[in-house]
């Protein structure tokens, strides 16, 4: 994929940059390489992604021990389609990133252990990069977005409102009590036998469904603090459902429907809460970003341009490919920390948890 970037206009480089990202924290393996021109802009060269559907399907989630041997089976075939695509040697590379955390820990040393090999092989600098804040510096991959924005980081695993700073300066403001939105889609689609992944089949059966007929909760609506709850709402919908069995195919359309309803006005309230909570702590916003998988669904990227336009921010959102677990973003993540001089050490240990903001972070909290 050869795509022209806006050139970045705090990002110049003395010369060309080019990193290759692995991502193998969870259930998509992909292999990517960016490129950093002097200018400030990027271009990805390739972004190889394959994901476990198939795998996994069966269980109606993600199975670890699964999850790691696929990503053993294909890495190494995929790093070299990626290196052909973009049609360069391993020694045109200035680095080599992999995703470090957080993440599901055998895949996550697949990915790693990917890399230091490479690294130590070709004497390149090893970056060990968390995902998440992968997701949170996507945005600047794609346009010219200066620090700080408000991202809303939504995705199987994590649902936090936080304040992006700089590279390696995040401020968590919100962040779920319980379920993540997207474990929520996935959720409520296995309670309705939809498949799994969750969130686009939810999504697509809600489109043709009645979001008013069941009057479902908007947990944490109005609170000051903007965090997030969702098992309660992933209740009421089993609970709906149950109460009209056996469901027919307007009754899932509708059920969809009123669930994909209430998230958007969760999130609408709680990102609204969030805007006012930045500018009171962090300062003023240039823009609100969403990351993340969840980013891909229609109905929250419209609610929150509605948020954004009410605040005057800017929003920016990804194109759901960038969206969704991708090697492109750790491989972005990578430059963004090498041209500020930043690199691991061999030494550098996968982490099955790592929070983005370790002060704000919960005892034990995955991240
Ligand atoms: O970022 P991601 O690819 O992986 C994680 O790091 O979790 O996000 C995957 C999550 C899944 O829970 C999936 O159901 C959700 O994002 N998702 C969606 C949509 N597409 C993916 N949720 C709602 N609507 C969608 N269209
Ligand atoms: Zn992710």
């Amino acid at each position: 994929m050869l795509r022209p970037i806006v050139p970045l206009s705090d990002i110049k480089s003395g010369s060309i940059m080019r990193i290759l990202g692995l991502e193998t924290t969870c259930d998509e393996t992909s292999a990517a390489i960016v490129e950093l021109q002097p200018d400030g802009s990027r271009k990805i060269l390739s972004n190889r992604i394959r994901s476990q559907n198939d795998e996994h399907r069966a269980f109606g989630g993600v199975v670890p021990e699964i999850a790691a041997r696929a990503h053993v089976e294909v890495l190494d075939g995929m790093i070299r389609d990626a290196m052909a695509e973009a049609g360069l040697g391993f020694e045109a590379l200035d680095g080599i990133a992999a995703a470090a955390g957080p993440g599901l820990i055998g895949g996550v040393l697949v990915g790693l252990t990917t890399a230091k090999a490479i690294a130590l092989g070709l004497n390149k600098p090893l970056l060990a990069i968390n995902h998440l804040e992968a997701h949170a510096l996507t945005p600047r991959l794609m346009e010219d977005v200066q620090f700080p924005y408000l991202l809303l980081l939504a995705s199987g695993g994590h649902t936090q409102l936080v304040a992006v700073q700089d590279v390696g300066k995040y401020t968590r403001i919100g962040t779920t009590i319980d379920d993540a939105i997207g474990e929520a889609f996935d959720k409520v689609a296995k309670m309705l036998s939809l498949g799994f992944p969750g969130g686009p089949a939810v999504e697509q059966a809600a489109r043709d469904g009645d979001p008013e007929r069941f009057a479902l909760p908007r947990p944490m609506f109005g609170k000051p603090d903007p965090d997030f709850s969702l098992s309660g709402l992933k209740t009421a919908v089993r609970l709906a459902a149950e109460a009209v069995q056996p469901l027919t195919d307007r009754d899932v359309a509708d059920l969809c429907a009123s669930f994909q309803a209430a998230i958007v006005d969760c999130v609408i309230d709680r990102t609204r809460i969030g805007i006012r909570v930045f500018r009171r702590e962090i300062g003023t916003p240039t823009a609100l970003v969403i990351a993340g998988g969840v980013g891909a669904n229609r109905a929250i990227r419209q609610a929150l341009q509605r948020s954004a336009t009410e605040a005057g921010l800017r929003l920016v959102v990804p194109p759901p490919k960038l969206c969704t677990d991708n090697g492109a973003m750790i491989a972005w993540a990578g430059i963004e920390r090498l041209r500020r001089g930043m690199s691991d050490t061999f030494e550098v240990a996968a982490r099955p948890r790592w929070p983005l903001d370790e002060a704000r972070a919960k005892p034990g909290a995955r991240a």
